[in-house]
Order: structure tokens, then sequence, then C-alpha cells
């Protein structure tokens, strides 16, 4: 590939070469006829001294581009050749350095050559625009050559050493370090020029060529895993990959204790640092497969839960007792043994409702009843379209037990009259019971037949509500199906 660019710019070198002098040549040749042609084109005789002005400045251009050509011949010359066969590389800025003094010296010649009436020195120290061009213009191309200049006096780092620059952390191989700027190729082959003043300003991290760079990769296991067994394994797995320098071996050692279990680093050293991605990767790959052969396991995001257990009277923030209480004293679970009422206390669950919260609502199905441990609710049913309150419990009072001991939807809508707290019973809580205390159900059929004769508006005969009760007593045990 690099052949044939070299073969096809020398071509183009000569070719340049040739045409330039022969045009230079030429121009030399013909440049009385041309000076002449001219004169007598601009007609007067004071035109005669810009017409050899310019034939003068035309022969400064010829002899400029032969110059430069052959700067560059020199330059090719003394810095490849010669310098290949000590085999030195010679730094770009010098050869940089070199082709600008050489060409000025030849401009310089030819100029004084060619117009000896101009007086150079007085034209450099009396202008003082060219002081302000030479100050403003050339403000930043002097920096970094000067800056260029000090970084290869200093030769902080060398052509194939790895750098890192500046606030962007650019970080790559050091391909070249000219008079204006540094170039590096960054391991995603882009290449970044990086000024020489700005260089000169910021922190450079340098990882020499022919140094013994070390580079850190971060792993974990879960706590279960022996420290002394992933240190030996892990070391062992990377001291053999590629690029793994056997000079030092691999350090691996814990980095701390997390969160999630041990995190490790192993420290290892590299042959060739400018491919530290591959090796990093490498190492990863390898830590993996070892991991597997002895069984051990990367961590991954863990929680350590403390359940801890504790009695009644606890639960609820030390409410256990008072709910207990609560039960106690409502007069359907009167019958209960204390042992009952705690194993229905632990079955119950409390829910606190704003002022005006609808607890339960008229036509929803229910399989709970609930008991006012706080608070006071209002029963509502719906007439004409309007609420009509049917009845307000306090604490200790139960309702929702018709849709639970029937199955049947909700008979009316129950709102938390204040900030009501109350405990929810749930069929099979209430089936334990009844099992055990068959005799509840009769006065439960009897509270409850009262109460449709409160949602029935115009219902009152005390004969009906004995028969009703019978009713919902045998439709109670069949619901829950015990003996009737
Ligand atoms: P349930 O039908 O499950 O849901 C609405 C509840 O309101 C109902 O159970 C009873 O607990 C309660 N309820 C209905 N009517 C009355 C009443 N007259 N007096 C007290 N509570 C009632």
């Amino acid at each position: 590939m690099t052949r044939p660019r070299f073969t096809n710019k020398t071509a183009l070198f000569f070719v340049t070469a040739a045409i330039a002098l022969l045009a230079t040549y030429l121009f030399w040749s013909f440049a009385d006829q041309v000076k002449a042609l001219l004169e007598q084109r601009m007609g007067s005789a004071k035109a005669s001294p810009s017409a050899d002005t310019i034939v003068s400045v035309i022969k400064l251009f010829l002899v400029g581009i032969v110059g430069y050509l052959f700067v560059r011949a020199l330059n090719f010359l003394f810095f490849s050749l010669a310098f290949r066969l000590k085999r030195i590389d010679a730094p770009t800025l010098i050869r940089n350095i070199f082709t600008i003094v050489a060409f000025t010296i030849l401009f310089l010649i030819a100029f004084t050559f060619l117009f000896p009436d101009v007086n150079l020195g007085a034209l450099f120290t009396t202008s003082a625009i060219f002081g302000v061009i030479l100050g403003l213009a050339l403000q930043d191309t002097l920096g970094n050559f000067f800056a260029g200049i000090s970084l290869q006096a200093d030769r902080p780092f060398q052509v194939g050493d790895v750098i890192t620059v500046g606030a962007q952390r650019h970080t790559g191989v050091v391909e070249e370090i000219s008079w204006r700027a540094i170039k590096i190729r960054t391991f995603t082959n882009h290449v970044v020029l990086i000024a020489n003043s700005n260089a000169a300003r910021e922190p450079i991290e340098v990882s020499p060529r022919d140094n013994l760079n070390a580079r850190l990769v971060l792993f974990n296991t879960l706590y279960t895993d022996s420290p002394a067994k992933t240190i030996h394994v892990v070391r062992e797995a990377v001291r053999e990959a590629d690029n793994v320098s056997d000079k030092v071996t691999p350090i691996v050692r814990i980095r701390d204790l997390g969160d999630n279990g041990i995190e490790y680093e192993v420290k290892y050293w590299l042959d060739d640092y400018a491919k530290y991605n591959d090796t990093d990767a490498l190492i990863r790959q390898r830590i993996w497969y070892a991991f597997r052969r002895a069984e051990l396991n990367f961590a991954y995001p863990t929680r350590t839960l403390y359940v801890q257990r504790r009695p009644i009277s606890a639960i609820r923030d030390g409410d256990g007792d008072a709910i207990i209480e609560r039960l106690s004293a409502v007069d359907i679970f009167a019958p209960l043994s204390d042992e009952e009422t705690t194993v229905l206390a632990h079955a119950a669950v409390s829910h606190v409702f704003a002022p005006g919260e609808t607890v339960i609502r008229a036509g929803d199905p229910g399989s709970s009843m609930f008991v006012v441990h706080k608070g006071k609710v209002e029963v509502q049913v719906s007439e004409n379209g309007r609420p009509r309150t049917v009845a307000t419990l306090n604490e200790g009072d139960f309702f929702g037990e018709m849709a639970l001991f029937t199955g049947e939807p909700r008979t009316a809508n129950v709102l938390a009259l204040e900030e009501t707290e109350v405990l929810e019973i749930g069929h099979a809580a209430m089936k334990r019971v009844f099992d055990t205390n068959p005799d509840l159900v009769e006065s439960l059929s009897f509270i409850m037949a009262e109460r449709r004769q409160g949602l029935a508006s115009h219902a009152d005969s005390s004969a009906a509500t004995s028969e009703s009760s019978a009713g919902i007593l045998s439709a109670i045990k069949r619901f829950f199906g015990l003996s009737q």
C-alpha cells in the first residue's frame, strides 16, 4: 500500500521539479523580451521601473518554487536517507525547522540578488505594520512552534507512546509531533490533533512504549466465595493471557467489600501497552472461564433482608392489645375465648379512611366484615335518588356482615364520618369462629334481621323480624356449610 504511494509522490515531485526548472530557465532566457513587451504595452517611460519590478517579482516567484522543491529534496536526502542509514528517526519538528530555515535563507538570497536596491534589514526593523501582522497573525502559530520546540527538548513522550491529553482525555498512540500539533491515533482509529500550545498547558499522562505499563481490571464475587481461592484462580488465569508481561506476576487483590459482593482488582503489566483494550477484554474473558471451572460466582445486586417475628402485642406499633380488646368488646364476639379472640385479631387487617371516604359501596360484592376500631361511620341507602341515613356506627360496632354471611351484594353504603380505622375480618377467619362457636350464628341472624328492617323503609312488625331472622339463620348455615 505504502510503496506505490511513495513512488507516485516521488514521480510527482520529479515532474513538478522539471516543469518548475524549465519555466524558470525559459523565463530567465526571455526576461529582456518580456520586459520590452511590458514597457511597450505600458507605453510611458515612467512605466519602465515597474516593468522591471514585475519581471523581478515573477523571477522571485519562480526561484521560490524551485528553491522550495530544492529544500524538500535536500530534506529527503538528508533526513530520510542519511538518518535511515544510522537507523535514527528524525523528529518531524526538526525536519520542519530545517525546511523553514533553509527556505528562508534561500529566499533572502534570491531577494537580495533580484532586488539589490531594497534594504531588507530596514524593511523588517522599521515596518510597524509588519510587526503588528507578525504579532497578531502568527501569535498562535508561533506559540505552537515554540511549544513544539520545548516538547522536543523535554521529550516527555515519543512517537509510539500512548498518551492521554487534555480535559477531554484523548487517549491514543503518538504518531507525529510536528511544529504545529501532536498527532495521536485513538483506539477507535481516529486521528486527533492537539495543538502544541494546548498540550504544553494540559497535564499529559504518558505510558512510554519501552516501559512496563500496568492496567487494572475490576471484577467481583459473591461473599460466599473464598478470597484466597479467587485470588489464586484469577492470577493463574491472567498470567497466561497474550500480551501480559511475564516479567511481573499479576497482582489480584480485594479492592472493597461492596454492597453486592467482594470487589477485586487485577493489576497486570503489558508487553505492548497500545493494545490494552484487547488485553483487558481477554482478561475479563479468561476470568469468566476460570470462574466457571472453579465454580466461583460473579456478584449480582443483592440485599440482605432481616425478618423479625414479633408477638401480637407488638404488631401495628404496639396496637395489638388494643385490637384484641376491641374485638372482645364486640357483642357478637363476646362468647369467644381469649385465645380465639387473639387468633381473630391476627387475621384482622386494619384500614384507615379519611372523613367522607366510602368504606363499602352498595351493590359491590363482599366477602369480609368490619369492626369500627376508631372513629365513626354512617350507613346510607339511596331512596328516590337521595341518600337516607339508616344508622350511625361507633367504635366497637360492626358492619358488612350481610354480604359476608349470605354471599349477596352489599346492601348499603358505609361512609367514614371522621378519620376512621376499621378492622377487616375475612370469610376464612369467620368460618373458623363459627366452627368452634355455632351459637354465634343465631345471635348474628337476629341482628341482621333487625338491620334488614331498618333498610326497608315501611317494614315494622316484630313477627316479620323473627320470621326473617329464622330465614337468615338457615341462609348463613347453608353459606358456611354448617349443620342445620
Ligand atoms: P352489607 O350488606 O355487607 O354492607 C352494607 C352494610 O351496612 C351491611 O352489610 C350492614 O352491616 C350495614 N347495615 C345495613 N343496614 C343497617 C342498619 N339498619 N343498621 C346498621 N347497619 C346496617
